[in-house]
């Protein structure tokens, strides 16, 4: 898939990974860059920086909840009906420890999972009636690996990996390329404010501050569009991610082990 001319849509969009796509997409001529976010005050002025800089007429913006097929209609509407690229990007990170609620729950799944799910209901029958497109999705590492401290966050992100798995293996040869992007740590708001958690949320954000670099969103950005432009499905900012994935399948109790050693080390 080109970027130059493409148009694409990236929910989560008012700051963070988000922005950095839309900033990124743009710098690379994508011709129509819709962004989406819950948050509509940090959206326009994230929107509007960016039109000030690249041009009105290549950047739009909707304020919506991803978890809505509707919303996910009206994006795609936004970019022309059939958006070459859709970057479901849009995700939280809430609930720490075996404590975590039944709400936290279902809106870890509903937010990192059901979303893309959702989007893809919308958008891969599109694609098929038209000339294609790529679904793009912001899992993490923990999809990959795990996240310690946060169960939710954990098996969210697995799912969200498992889910674009099974589109590429169902609709890739057909038109619709799948790409997940799989980061460690990234200096996001998400991450901010870590060093002050405490209990499993301490252990969830030191996990997250001390597990490799923390990255500038704008190089993630490029990983993903490199992906996607690439043909690739694995997008791996932290080199060392593959290789941690492919210690852990080929001896899953070793990995266990040092899971635990991290943790511990994290609880102290
Ligand atoms: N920061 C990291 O270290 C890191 C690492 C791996 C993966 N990720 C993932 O990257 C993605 C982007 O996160 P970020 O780090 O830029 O943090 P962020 O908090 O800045 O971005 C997430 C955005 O999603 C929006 N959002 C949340 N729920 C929404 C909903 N229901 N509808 C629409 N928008 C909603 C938030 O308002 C926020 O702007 C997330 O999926 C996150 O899980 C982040």
């Amino acid at each position: 898939m080109e970027v130059t001319g493409a148009s694409a849509v990236v929910t989560g969009a008012a700051g963070g990974i988000g922005a950095a796509l839309g900033q990124r997409l743009l710098e690379r001529g994508a011709g129509l860059v819709v962004l989406s976010d819950l948050d509509a005050t940090r959206l326009s002025a994230t929107a509007e920086a960016m039109a000030a800089e690249h041009g009105v007429d290549r950047v739009a913006h909707l304020a919506a909840d991803v978890t809505s097929e509707t919303a996910i209609e009206q994006l795609a509407d936004l970019a022309g009906g059939v958006p070459d690229i859709f970057i479901a990007n849009a995700g939280i990170f809430s609930g720490f420890g075996l404590e975590s609620t039944d709400a936290e729950w279902a809106a870890s799944l509903d937010v990192n999972l059901m979303s893309h799910v959702r989007a893809a209901r919308v958008l891969v029958p599109r694609w098929l009636d038209e000339n294609g497109g790529c679904f793009a999705v912001t899992a993490s590492a923990a999809g990959l690996l795990t996240q310690l401290g946060s169960p939710t966050y954990a098996t969210s992100k697995r799912a969200a990996v498992g889910f674009a798995e099974w589109l590429a293996a169902t609709y890739g040869d057909r038109g619709v390329q799948v790409a997940a992007l799989c980061p460690m740590g990234v200096r996001t708001p998400m991450t901010e404010n870590g060093d002050v958690a405490e209990g499993d949320a301490g252990v969830a954000h030191g996990a997250v501050s001390s597990a490799g670099d923390m990255m500038d969103p704008l190089d993630v950005a490029d990983v993903l569009l490199d992906a996607i432009e690439g043909g690739q499905f694995l997008a791996l900012p932290h080199a060392q991610v593959g290789e941690m994935y492919a210690q852990k399948a080929a001896d899953p109790d070793r990995w266990t082990s040092g899971m635990q050693r991290f943790r511990r080390s994290l609880e102290r």
